[in-house]
Order: C-alpha cells, then structure tokens, then sequence
C-alpha cells in the first residue's frame, strides 16, 4: 500500500484526492494501492466534506508524527510553512509532490539538493503551466536536447482575463472574479496580476533550460495591472493580441528574458492561446520550435500534473536534464514588448 499525506485541500488538495481515489488505473500501473492517509490544512472553522478513513487535521505535529507516509503532496503555497514542512520530509527521504511555484522559483535548488542528498525527490511538474507536462517533457524526452530559447503565455488567470476582456468586452472587475470563482486565481491575485506568477514558473523553466537559475535581476517583470484599454484597442487596431508573456533566452553568458505585456502579430503561434489556456515554444537547432498548448490552471488539470508526476518518478526513478544549451546571439522573437 502507498500512503499518501496531502498538505493542503483547496483547489489542487481536492483535486489529487479526487484523482487519486477515482483513479483505479494507478493501481495496476504501481502494483499497489494508494491511500490517501491523512490531510493537513489551516482554517480549524471550515466545514468539510467527511472522508471515511482520512484523517484531516489542522495540527502539523499530528500530520508529521505518521510514521508510515511513502509520499506527501503539497498544495497550501507560499515559502512557509511549505519549506519547512517540504525539507522535513524531503530530510527522511520521502518524495514530495508541490504545485507551489513560489517556492519552487525561490527555494527549488535548495530542495532539489536536499532531495538528492536523501535520495528521494521533489516533482514540481504541476508548478508550471497547469496541466502541460513540460518539466518532466524537459528532464525525460528531451534530457539532452540544446534548448536556446522559451517563451511563452504562463499564467492562465490573465489569459482568462485578458481574452475575455478583448472578445466580449467583459470588465476587468467581473473577469476576475469569476477567474477566483473557477479556482484559476492565486489566493493573493495581485500574484498573478502583477506578473509574479508567470515570473515563477519562466524562472523554474530557465534553469531546466540553461542549467542554472537566472539572477532575479536577470529576469525583469511587468504584469497586465497597468495595461489600459486604450493599449488593447491601439493593439487590435493593427491586428495584434494583447497577451503576457514570460520568456528567457541564453546570451552566451547569462540568462536573460522576463515577464511582461506583448502584442502578438498574427502569425505567431501563441496568438490563438485563449482562455485559461496556457502555450510554451522552446526553440533549438535540431528541434527548430516546439509547442506546448492545454490548461494552464484548475483543480482537474493541476491535480493531473501531480499524480501523472509521482507515477513519473516511481516508474523512472532517476531522471535529470543534462546541462545543454547554445546561445542565441539576439533576441529574435517577433513580438514587441509593451512599454508603460
Ligand atoms: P487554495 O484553494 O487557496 O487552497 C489552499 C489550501 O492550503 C487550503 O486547503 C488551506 O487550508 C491550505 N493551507 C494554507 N496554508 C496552510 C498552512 N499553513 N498549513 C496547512 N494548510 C494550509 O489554493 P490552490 O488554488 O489549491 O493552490 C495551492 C497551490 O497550488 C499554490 O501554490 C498555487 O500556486 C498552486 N497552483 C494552483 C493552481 C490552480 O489552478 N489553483 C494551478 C497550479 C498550481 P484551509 O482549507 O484550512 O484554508
Ligand atoms: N494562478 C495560476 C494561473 C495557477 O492562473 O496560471 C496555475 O499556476
């Protein structure tokens, strides 16, 4: 039996539950049953549906003391208490699963170590792009494929937002609310708005990409907050979308790249990303452009990522991306960046 411990059980939480128990699959392809054993979350007042057998509890000294976890998924967000609850685990040699890309963009070479030293492992698949398995596409079939170039639409609260706004002439205001509603936004939204978000998940990407974290400076960030609608009408006027974009590209001595506000022309393949959609190009000499597009965000989507993750590693068990990447000379993308 595989006895899982889930830190969190919000939006992603429920959603893993729900994937794992309604999965009978997993079963046959592990050898194995898994149990979801016991739930950790915070609000002691929130009434909550009562799964026979689990045990949910808001105390942390409760959740650690099991002895018998063989793997905990994390969904709560935030630095901490995620790192301290991830590197305890990590420390006894138990895999964790996370969605927390904050985290991940913050503290993940931290974690990655302490999950190597301990030889267990840290997935983050779900902390990037929802549903698209680009990090395990990275570290698995294209471990030594020379990558010199990603970019694309990373957070799918403001495609949701921004797609919405352009096509029907929604509000900004009601857009958002719904996109809160549908369990798209983060719990703080300025995340998202600000760029933040995106500015994560192209960090994460570029030291799968380029083998090392790029310096925080390195990768600038503007989120959609100062976008007005005279910037949108201006961009439509000349048959071009409105779309945030996260992207980073290999100099030669340095990551560079960042988040910000882009019009795309018509030609470019992210243009028709709509939605909660999320899109990623990674471009190199022997693939010329490849293209990610599904669900950038929501309960099904995420919890795919993490269960699909979990099975990744116990199926592979030692997978890493070898360090390959060739500079591009200049940043040749053809979108132009908006500056306000
Ligand atoms: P959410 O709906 O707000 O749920 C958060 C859950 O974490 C709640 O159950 C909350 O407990 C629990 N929690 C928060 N702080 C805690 C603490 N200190 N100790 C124990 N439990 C705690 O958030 P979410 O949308 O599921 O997102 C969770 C993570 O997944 C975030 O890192 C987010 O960036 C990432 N993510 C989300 C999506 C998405 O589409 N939503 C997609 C990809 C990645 P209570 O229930 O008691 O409040
Ligand atoms: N808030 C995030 C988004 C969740 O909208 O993309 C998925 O990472």
């Amino acid at each position: 039996m595989i006895n899982v411990g889930l830190i969190g059980y919000g939006t992603v939480g429920k959603g893993v539950y729900e994937r794992i128990v309604q999965t009978k699959e997993l079963e046959a392809l592990l050898g194995d049953s898994v149990v979801i054993k016991t739930i950790l979350v915070k609000d002691r007042q929130k009434t909550r549906a009562n799964h026979e057998e689990v045990v949910v509890t808001t105390e942390w000294d409760e959740f650690s003391q099991v002895a018998d976890f063989d793997v905990i998924f994390e969904a709560i967000g935030g630095i901490e208490p995620a790192f301290s609850y991830t590197s305890f685990f990590l420390e006894k040699g138990i895999p964790v699963i996370t969605a927390n890309k904050k985290l991940v963009a913050e503290k993940g070479h931290v974690l990655e170590s302490l999950a190597k030293l301990n030889q267990t492992y840290y997935g983050y698949e779900a902390a990037v792009a929802g549903g698209i398995p680009i990090i395990n596409s990275l570290k698995g079939v294209l471990a030594s494929t020379s990558i010199s170039r990603i970019s694309g639409i990373l957070n799918g609260t403001t495609n949701y937002i921004l797609t919405e706004m352009i096509d029907y002439n929604r509000s900004f205001a009601d857009v958002l609310l719904e996109a809160q509603q549908l369990g798209y936004a983060e719990t703080d939204p300025t995340d998202d708005l600000d760029g933040y978000d995106a500015w994560y998940k192209i960090r994460i990407l570029s030291r799968l990409c380029f083998g090392k974290w790029p310096k925080e400076d390195d990768l600038k960030r503007e989120g959609i907050s100062r976008v007005e609608d005279w910037h949108v009408e201006l961009g439509e006027k000349f048959g071009f979308k409105l779309k945030l974009i996260g992207e980073a590209w290999n100099s030669g001595t340095e990551v560079i790249g960042g988040v910000a506000p882009a019009f795309l022309t018509s030609t470019e393949p992210l243009v028709n990303v709509r939605g909660v959609t999320n899109g990623i190009s990674i471009e190199g000499a022997a693939i010329d452009q490849l293209l990610f597009i599904g669900p950038g965000a929501g309960k099904e989507a995420t919890a795919n990522s993490m269960v699909e993750d979990f099975l990744f590693y116990k199926r592979s068990k030692q997978y890493e991306r070898a360090t390959v990447t060739k500079a591009v000379e200049h940043n040749p993308y053809s979108h132009v960046l908006v500056c306000i």
